[in-house]
This record gives C-alpha cells, sequence and structure tokens, in this order.
C-alpha cells in the first residue's frame, strides 16, 4: 500500500497548496491513505471543525496535531467525536480526544499516534517513549505509524533507534523545516527527523516575517499572522509498505515548491 504523509498545514495557504497537490498526486499516484498534521490548519494555530471537515473532504484518513492542539476553542465542541483525530498520546490522562487512532484498511488495522519531544517544547508531556510502549502492548495492530512532533532532533533520532522494527514509520514534525535524513533502520523502520511543512516559503517557518524581525530585532511584541503570497511549499513523504511483510519497499520525499 502507498501511504502519503503531510507536514504540518499552514493555515490558508497550506490549505490551498494541500489541496491543490493532493489532487495533482493523486491523479498520478495510486495513494491509499493519507496522513496530514493539522496542528496549525487554523490561521497557524489549531484546528477547528470546519478545517477538520475539510481535510475529511480531501479524503484524509488521519489528522494529526501537535503542541497547538487545543489553541483554537473550537476543538472543544467536536473532538470527542472526531473518529480520525489524532492529539499528541503523552498529554497526561483526562485530556479530552485521543492519541492514536486504528483504521481498517484491506482487512488489515492501522494505528496512527502521536507523541511530542519534551525538549524545548513547553507543556505537561509524559514520557513519550513509556507512552508508546503502552500502546504497543494495549493497541493490537498490523501497522503501527508514529507522528514524534518535538523540536530537538536529538529526541527524534533516539525515539526512531529505540522503536525501530515495533513502529513501521516514524516521522517527524512541529519544526516545520524537512530534514535531509529519511532512511530505512536497520530493523525495518521508516524514518525522517521532520517532513517539513505546507504553506507559504516567504514566512518564517508560516508566520510573516515582518512581525518575526520586528520581535527579534526591537524585542517588541508582535503577532504572528500567517505568511501569504508568493512561493509555497508542499512537504511530506510517500512510503511504500508491504501490509503483509511489513516491509518498506520504497518511498519518496517530497519537496514541492511552486
Ligand atoms: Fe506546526
Ligand atoms: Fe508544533
Amino acid at each position: 500500500m502507498r501511504i502519503l504523509i503531510v507536514g504540518d498545514v499552514y493555515s490558508v495557504e497550506g490549505r490551498e497548496t494541500l489541496e491543490r497537490n493532493l489532487n495533482k498526486l493523486r491523479r498520478e499516484l495510486a495513494i491509499n491513505f493519507v496522513i496530514v498534521n493539522g496542528e496549525n490548519i487554523a490561521h497557524g494555530s489549531g484546528i477547528n471543525e470546519k478545517y477538520y471537515r475539510f481535510l475529511l473532504n480531501q479524503q484524509v484518513n488521519v489528522v494529526t496535531l501537535g503542541n497547538h492542539a487545543f489553541h483554537n476553542n473550537d476543538i472543544f465542541n467536536f473532538i470527542d467525536h472526531a473518529d480520525h483525530l489524532v492529539r499528541p498520546l503523552n498529554y497526561p490522562e483526562g485530556v479530552p480526544g485521543k492519541g492514536y487512532v486504528t483504521i481498517n484498511y484491506n482487512h488489515k488495522k492501522i494505528t496512527v499516534f502521536q507523541v511530542v519531544g519534551r525538549t524545548f517544547i513547553p507543556g505537561p508531556w509524559e514520557c513519550p517513549f513509556k507512552a508508546t510502549e503502552k500502546l504497543l502492548q494495549e493497541v493490537p495492530s498490523d501497522l503501527y505509524i508514529c507522528d514524534f512532533h518535538g523540536e530537538a532532533t536529538s529526541d527524534k533520532v533516539a525515539f526512531g533507534l529505540h522503536f525501530d522494527g515495533r513502529v513501521n514509520i516514524i516521522f517527524g514534525t512541529h519544526t516545520h523545516v524537512q530534514t535531509n535524513d529519511a532512511r530505512i533502520l536497520k530493523n525495518g523502520t521508516m524514518y525522517i527527523t521532520d517532513v517539513g511543512m505546507t504553506g507559504s516559503l516567504e514566512g518564517v517557518i508560516g508566520v510573516q516575517k515582518e512581525m518575526i524581525l520586528k520581535r527579534m530585532l526591537t524585542g517588541l511584541p508582535s503577532r504572528h499572522v500567517p505568511a501569504s503570497g508568493g512561493l509555497t511549499q508542499f512537504c511530506g513523504m510517500i512510503v511504500d509498505i508491504n501490509e503483509n511483510t511489513k516491509k518498506v519497499t520504497s518511498y519518496d520525499i517530497l519537496n514541492i515548491i511552486e
């Protein structure tokens, strides 16, 4: 089966870039399963029901989030019945939503989950390693796919090596910058530290550059306004995996600039 993974879709430019490229890829390639990180889809911060529905209408199978999961209050209105939405697994108990979803595809169970790295991302995160061990023990599945939402590259590499062979695909998100280290690890896990973001290429990881530079150059506070106009980027990867042998047969890293 062919799985398409798309990194952090940022605001309106991200949504348009996603729709355009997804339609094009579907015309050219047989894509069976799509995972999209949507933590920045609503004005750069969080997700609302309208854009969650937008992703489902694009036939996205699973939407993952991140540290911005609850930054748009509308999420509390629909997260309890959003069967294709994954917020970080390593939130403390009692936080709404689910840290994983299991989808049946061609009589195979595909479990997609997300953990947040604890280095440089403030939050109440529990140990991503322990949370993953628990999931692997308690949730039977044919394939496991993990979105590691982390700032530190070392967190992600260590996690990849630790779960090599037990989690079939580990892809990083959150930094919004694609890394050049995709590889199949020794025991068969498809790994990349960050798939990159989808949206405007004109800003600073999605935000209008003037706002960020004002803050950096003067120390004065500034609003986060999504960048727009000019070039866009569509970042992600395609993984071909044999769902019976669980072997990754090929992969392609996407960084489409238009
Ligand atoms: Fe993000
Ligand atoms: Fe993030």
